[in-house]
């Protein structure tokens, strides 16, 4: 597919539902922003129940003198409380000591299992490589996503669903999903951040992998205080544009994983042109913060081309804002990043995965903007 047949059949970033053109910053901040929002909210990830909760606190456990001495380790319990009961996310935190200034930061939503997220260090895991990134000068921060919310089609009873849900009769149509879920317990790291004189909020990147992918994209699409986003290999209903038609599509993807969206989803199956959104609407929501997009050669399942495209499509909101974005609309050779102005990519040699190349990538990018 040429790039000419995606730019008729994508829907434009920057014309609103009813055909104005957007031209200034100050429109596409009071009407085209919150309309595509709005969009996302509606007919794919679904709208939060709850915000801010009214009960949330934060329980914090401090080790000193780890890493060699160039850490202390922060265990952070963040407690919430909805009609339905209590919840936990537990955040792990590694702050590098020593500096004069709060520390930047990267928080990973990992989706693959506490065996990546070792507190002790015994283990250590390229997944999430908390030495490296303190070495780096950022603090490293993770939280499990099942913690929020269980990975399975429970029928939103439990996780953060069963506590914040109030419906009278049926669940709505246009109700949280479980990457909402996860991506609100992203916001509600912030929430702490905010209490931490060790790190900067306003110099947090938010990271995931696959459907951590996804969900760091919803995040940071949805909470600006989020400095910098990074989607890896993040595929279907994360970077990649769902008119691609290659790799997973909406029906694979609502099939298989029917709790991840709402129900007005499950209408696209099979009908991606008449969906109001395409996924470079979602990293559009990112301007003018920086976003990183990252794909890996054997990972046709995400379709690295359109994960690449949709990068260029969000551009142009990025050009309004005066910045050059990628600088180039040309599919890069792998293992070639090309690092632009508040947008990278790279194609990555190998498999699906979150490796130490992906992680250093991610890092040079961010010593641009977050240090
Ligand atoms: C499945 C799913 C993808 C997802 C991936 C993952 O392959 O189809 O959409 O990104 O799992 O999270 O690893």
């Amino acid at each position: 597919m040429t790039t000419e047949s995606f730019t008729r059949m994508l829907p434009d970033v920057l014309t609103t539902a009813d055909g104005e053109q957007i031209t200034t910053v100050e429109q596409w901040q009071r009407k085209r922003r919150p309309e595509i929002v709005t969009l996302f909210r509606e007919y794919v990830y679904g709208h939060e129940s709850v915000q801010r909760p009214a009960a949330l606190s934060f329980h914090t456990n401090v080790t000193q003198g780890l890493m060699g001495n160039r850490a202390i380790r922060k265990q952070v319990d963040i407690r919430y409380e909805g009609p339905g009961g209590q919840g936990v996310l537990r955040l792990l935190l590694f702050v590098p000591v020593g500096r004069e200034k709060p520390a930047p930061a990267f928080l990973l939503v990992n989706n693959r299992g506490a065996e990546h997220t070792d507190p002790d260090r015994e283990r250590r895991s390229p997944f999430w490589p908390a030495e490296w990134i303190v070495e780096r000068g950022y603090a490293a921060a993770v939280i499990n996503y099942t913690d929020l919310d269980p990975d399975e089609d429970d029928g939103f009873r439990n996780g953060v669903h069963g506590i914040f849900d109030e419906f009278e009769g049926s669940r709505p149509a246009n109700a949280w999903g479980a990457i909402a879920a996860w991506a609100w317990g992203a916001s509600r790291v912030m929430d702490y951040m905010e209490t931490d004189p060790d790190v900067d909020v306003a110099r947090v990147a938010v990271v995931g992998h696959s459907r951590g992918g996804k969900t760091a994209l919803w995040a940071g699409a949805l909470d600006e205080r989020f400095a910098m986003v990074i989607s890896n290999n993040s595929g279907c209903t994360g970077a990649a544009l769902a008119r691609g038609n290659r790799g997973e599509t909406i029906k694979d993807i609502n099939d298989r994983f029917p709790h991840w969206f709402n129900a007005n989803y499950k209408r696209f199956n099979g009908r991606e042109p008449d969906l109001p959104v395409d996924q470079h609407m979602l990293l559009s929501l990112i301007a003018p913060r920086p976003v990183y997009v990252s794909s890996a050669t054997q990972d046709e399942w995400a379709d690295p081309l359109s994960e690449f495209l949709s990068l260029i499509y969000a551009a142009p909101v990025y050009q309004l804002f005066g910045k050059h974005a990628l600088g180039t609309e040309r599919f890069p050779q792998p293992d070639t990043p090309i690092h632009g102005d508040r947008m990278g990519y790279h194609l990555r040699t190998g498999v699906h995965d979150l490796t130490e190349y992906d992680w250093e990538q991610f890092m040079d990018f961010a010593d641009r903007y977050l240090k």
